[in-house]
């Protein structure tokens, strides 16, 4: 579909007047891979490529949706008290987890509804944050059908933490990154960010090296199969944080406040990640667990320990490592901290390094890689990027690769060749793309 967003509106709605616009971008983290759930700290950055949306207000009530991908079809739902999810995978569930989380946190007395028609240059399922873009860009078109505005009425830090809890509501355990960068994330810097509460800290980016980021061209869509891969690891660091805070509970000979892993090291505790790793090995066993060895651990029974923590994680017979997921945490604490350090100290090296490191954590430690994303980065460090590591939830998706600014262009050719053509079989150019920060989300 050619033509500007407001014409493209006026296509799909009619001539019903002027549309307000909004924009919402996708971003790519660098470092700091499945720790958000837990408390720890993460380190994206926004991109060029973005969501817009074209939205007029409605009295009716009605939501209706509209999208210039031909992949999205329309879809309505009624802006009340039962707004149900649709089937995972369809689209509209990110625009009724936007609207339902903002009814059930402000409470509006009225209830519009809005015509929306969404646009994007920002793939899907390439662990870019599309869902959770089109989640921030239908917020902020609801908000304003209700007449409030982002930081006037409710700040950008505030809306994202809204938000994250929204997107529970697709059926994801996800943690608080991906809103939190797309609605706070500056132009030219990447973002440490902290949660619970959630904290912003912008980092610059180096100098002398490029974000490239390759698309593995596998799909991963977070709402559809990919979801129960992905909350496999929420789901089985909830239940390693039962197990420390039994086990901390039998040394201390009383309860020990810890509501989630990261308040290891920034509740009472106060642990070093030396300290947060020996009481991983105190609390764990080495290697997969078997349900009834946890359940004994917990003084529950197996079922109860299914029904509470591991939801819709497949019942694995060998039992469940959960001591590796717990050091990916330490390991990965540790080297978002390095890399913020590293970003400040303008050393590309060092977060080259740690990209690597981080890389095999999620490979080894969470089982969140894929042998394509394992070969894209095999292929992007010999063709001279310090570090390459999957970006996002994994299980398809994207690389994120730090590239020095004047190897770029080889850079790019040689992975196109030798992972498109030689391993894909197939040309790929476009989804080899330099990142390009951009102003975090709002009206266009
Ligand atoms: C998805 C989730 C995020 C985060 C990443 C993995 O993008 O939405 O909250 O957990 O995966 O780091």
């Amino acid at each position: 579909m050619r033509g500007t967003l407001t014409e493209k509106f006026r296509a799909a709605f009619g001539d019903a007047g002027e549309p307000r616009l909004f924009r919402a971008p996708g971003r790519v983290n660098l470092i700091g891979e499945h720790t958000d759930y837990n408390g720890l700290p993460v380190l994206p950055m926004t991109i060029a490529q973005e969501i817009r949306i074209a939205v007029l207000p409605r009295d009716d009530g009605r939501m209706l949706l509209r999208n210039t991908h031909p992949d999205f079809p329309p879809l309505e739902f009624a802006n009340d008290d039962a707004i149900a999810p649709s089937p995972p995978g369809s689209w509209d569930n990110y625009a009724k987890a936007a609207v339902a989380g903002i009814n059930q946190c402000l409470t509006p007395h009225t209830r519009p509804g809005f015509s929306l028609l969404a646009d994007a240059d920002l793939p899907n399922g390439a662990g870019l944050s599309s869902s959770s873009a089109l989640v921030v860009a239908c917020a902020l078109a609801y908000m304003d059908a209700l007449g409030l505005s982002l930081e006037h009425d409710l700040p950008r830090l505030k809306l994202a933490a809204m938000l994250a809890d929204a997107e529970h509501f697709v059926g994801t355990r996800g943690g608080g990154m991906d809103q939190a960068v797309i609605l706070a994330g500056t132009v030219g810097r990447a973002c440490k960010i902290d949660f619970f509460p959630l904290r912003v800290e912008s980092a610059p980016l180096p100098d002398d090296c490029e974000v490239v980021v390759c698309d593995s061209t596998v799909k991963a869509e977070k709402s559809g199969a990919a979801r129960s891969l992905y909350n496999m690891n929420p789901r089985l660091c909830h239940l390693g944080c039962e197990l420390v805070r039994t086990r901390l509970a039998e040394e201390f000979g009383e309860e020990v406040e810890v509501e989630r892993l990261g308040d290891l090291w920034y509740g009472p505790l106060c642990l070093t990640t030396r300290e947060a790793e020996a009481l991983f090995m105190r609390a764990v066993p080495e290697g997969p667990v078997p349900l009834v060895e946890i359940a004994r651990r917990l003084r529950q029974k197996p079922e109860k320990v299914v029904a509470r923590w591991l939801e819709e994680v497949p019942v694995m017979d060998g039992g469940y490592d959960i001591l590796a997921r717990l050091r990916h945490q330490a390991g990965e604490y540790r080297r978002v901290e390095t890399a913020r350090d590293a970003l400040f100290a303008g050393d590309s090296a060092a977060l080259g390094q740690l990209m690597n490191e981080s890389h095999a954590s999620c490979r080894d430690m969470l089982g969140i890689s894929t042998p394509e994303l394992d070969r894209l980065t095999e292929i992007a460090l010999e063709a001279g990027a310090l570090g390459a590591r999957l970006t996002g939830a994994g299980f398809g998706g994207a690389t994120v690769n730090l590239v020095p600014a004047n190897r770029v262009e080889r850079f790019i050719e040689t992975v196109g060749r030798r992972y498109h053509e030689e391993y894909l079989g197939r040309d790929g150019d476009a989804s080899i793309f330099v990142a390009r920060t951009s102003a975090g989300a709002g009206p266009v």
